[in-house]
């Protein structure tokens, strides 16, 4: 695998013309590529575009919305880059931009999967939970993890 140089990463919307972009990355990070047009349709998207071309892509949904000022309640319902593009800030700026809808944000990261913990840990995530045997293929636990302002 080759590693590309960075330019500036705009995170923007994820629209209709990304779905190849985003489902190629999503097989490309994932051995059982859970999510398909449908389902992402259901949720919110960003991606994270350099050089006019998708490098990785967040979804996210609102769990409890905000009100007069106290924040709400998000979850983080996946986050990928992809692996030629890896280490280069692509999911810290996706992750941002998520961070900054303010209130809790809630996610679930696979026990064995210690780079996602690192980026969530260096944000101030803490693990709230585990759920057992939460993932197939392979099947494994669950940290459950929040962050709250
Ligand atoms: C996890 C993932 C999204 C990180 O994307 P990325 O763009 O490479 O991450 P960044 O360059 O923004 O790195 C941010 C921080 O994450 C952590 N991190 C990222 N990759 C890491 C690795 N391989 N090992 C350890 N820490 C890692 C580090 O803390 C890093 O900060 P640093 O580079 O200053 O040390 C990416 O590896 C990926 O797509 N993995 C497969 C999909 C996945 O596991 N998604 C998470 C589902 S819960």
């Amino acid at each position: 695998m080759t590693t590309k140089s960075m330019s500036s990463v705009r995170v923007r919307a994820r629209r209709q013309t990304d779905l190849d972009e985003v489902l190629a990355i999503e097989r490309a990070c994932f051995s059982d590529a859970p999510w398909d047009a449908e389902s992402l349709n259901r949720y919110d998207c960003t991606v994270a575009e350099v050089d006019s071309a998708v490098r990785g892509f967040l979804i996210s949904r609102e769990l409890v919305p905000s009100l007069e000022g106290l924040g709400g309640e998000r979850e983080l319902l996946n986050i990928a880059v992809d692996p030629a593009w890896r280490r280069q800030g692509i999911a810290r700026a996706l992750l941002e931009h998520e961070i900054a809808h303010g209130g809790a944000l809630f996610l679930e990261v696979r026990n064995s999967n210690l780079a996602a913990q690192s980026l969530y840990k260096s944000y101030g995530f803490t693990e709230i939970g585990r759920r057992d045997e939460y993932y197939q293929s392979p099947k494994e636990s669950a940290i459950v993890m929040r962050l709250k302002w």
